[in-house]
């Protein structure tokens, strides 16, 4: 096969065959298709965008490009669960043992952060010991065991989406949404997955700034998902302010950690709406596996599993699996930041904004993300929000907390988180956290 010709095809918005999408994946994969080709159909997509069932034929074949993990013997139901990536987004650490108390077999493929959005694998990295290296067989024997396993993306699964990756980077076309959608789904298949959960973010600090955008890919995730033999859930959470409290990888496991630990009533009001973002996700998790078959049952399950400290000696079982040399039990071994400078309300008011995208670039700053893929991260940095949008606050109240490795680092951190956080004289109400239900 030429690949002149299936460049040329996509650039007349003809319809590719499932053979042509095959060959794509595997040139891509295993480097026989130069980037400068591979480049020109990117941009072709892009501008003539997939059918749906190209994107399934598409999906399926990078799935098939590399290695598929292959799940036999891990006890059924298994779930996974993806998130579009937001900031302060560290769901995975609550829901994953949260789940496997629960009896789901959680088996998951996590990345690093991409751009102001933070990722499982650097986060966990704030915990000494623990390795996200794992072999498919050490995963699969993991999740047998103990019900639950998180790895890093490893090269021998859907090397394709690797390879289209990297190129839609630097070509301006990372946001069409056939290739969002394969590059999301290829990854779930190749990694065995039957059903998943999906969280899409909505808002500044999410990939889709607008409803309409997060409610297509919500919608495409679904219906791809389905053709392509998973079962998709999709439901669209905010994201135009953080996740919770915490922004920074150390700062986000200890917040993780505090749900786990502690009652629901001893949290920060901003850790109560993350700490509800998991329960929606587990109770849709319990409902579409059939562990429990009312919405009513999965929530008093799931506070049952947090309440009694089962999630939490999962949560612990899960980590010492994997190498860790600490516990949840208490939190002294977390990476603190030299520097901790706070901010105060200069007046009275409610809060109106509380900026996802620039307390993103804000923590990215800090050191907390990478510029370059290369760049070293500093696991203590980060930001710690003690407000949130529709909250009434007095003159001098505490607005957040910079953690920083300089003094003139966390100085230009709080110039900037003063133009994030909006303190307005006309009350609004709080932004819920779900947008739209699966
Ligand atoms: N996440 C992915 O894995 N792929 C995309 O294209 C976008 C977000």
């Amino acid at each position: 096969m030429d690949f002149r010709t299936i460049i040329a095809k996509r650039r007349e918005g003809m319809v590719h065959s499932k053979e042509e999408l095959t060959f794509l994946a595997e040139g891509a994969a295993k480097g026989d298709i130069p980037d400068y080709q591979l480049s020109a159909w990117l941009m072709a997509a892009y501008l003539k965008p997939l059918t749906d069932q190209e994107t399934v034929d598409l999906t399926i074949a990078m799935a098939d490009s590399g290695d598929r993990l292959d799940l036999t013997g891990v006890p059924k139901p298994w779930i996974d669960k993806h998130s579009t990536g937001g900031v302060g987004d560290k769901t995975t650490l609550v829901l994953g043992p949260l789940l496997a108390a629960c009896g789901l077999s959680v088996i998951k493929m996590s990345g690093r952060g991409l751009g102001i959005t933070g990722g499982t694998v650097d986060k966990l990295k704030s915990i000494p010991g623990f390795s996200t290296d794992l072999t498919p067989k050490k995963m699969v024997a993991q999740a047998k065991k103990i019900g639950i396993a998180v790895a890093g993306q490893t090269a021998h699964l859907a090397p394709a989406d690797k390879a289209l990756y990297g190129l839609r980077d630097v070509t301006e076309t990372v946001t069409s949404l056939p290739l969002i959608v394969s590059s999301i789904l290829s990854k779930k298949i190749a990694g065995g997955a039957d059903t998943v959960i999906l969280d899409v973010k909505c808002g500044s600090g999410s990939f889709n700034p607008t409803r309409e955008q997060a409610e297509k890919l919500a919608d495409a995730l679904v219906a791809i998902g389905k053709l392509a033999g998973l079962k998709a859930y999709a439901a669209i959470t905010d994201m135009d302010q953080p996740l919770g409290s915490s922004i920074g990888n150390a700062l986000e496991v200890k917040e993780a950690i505090d749900v786990l630990t502690k009652p629901e009533s001893e949290l920060s009001p901003n850790t109560k709406r993350f700490r509800e973002l998991c329960r929606y996700y587990a109770a849709l998790a319990l409902r579409v596996s059939g562990i429990a078959p009312t919405a009513g049952e999965a929530l008093t399950r799931i506070e049952d599993t947090l309440q009694s400290g089962r999630a939490l000696d999962k949560a612990n079982q899960w980590i010492k699996a994997q190498g860790a040399t600490v516990d949840f039990n208490e939190t002294s071994w977390l990476p603190v930041a030299p520097v901790q400078i706070e901010l105060h309300a200069k007046m009275a008011g409610c809060i109106g904004k509380v900026d996802a995208r620039t307390i993103g670039e804000i923590a990215l700053d800090l050191g907390a993300g990478r510029h370059e893929k290369d760049d070293e991260i500093d696991l203590s940095v980060g930001i710690v929000l003690n407000v949130k949008v529709g909250d009434l606050i007095s003159e001098n109240h505490l607005l957040a907390t910079v953690h920083a490795a300089t003094p003139e680092a966390g100085a230009t951190a709080i110039t900037r988180l003063e133009h994030a956080i909006l303190i307005q004289t006309t009350p609004i109400p709080p932004r819920p956290i779900l947008i739209r239900p699966a």
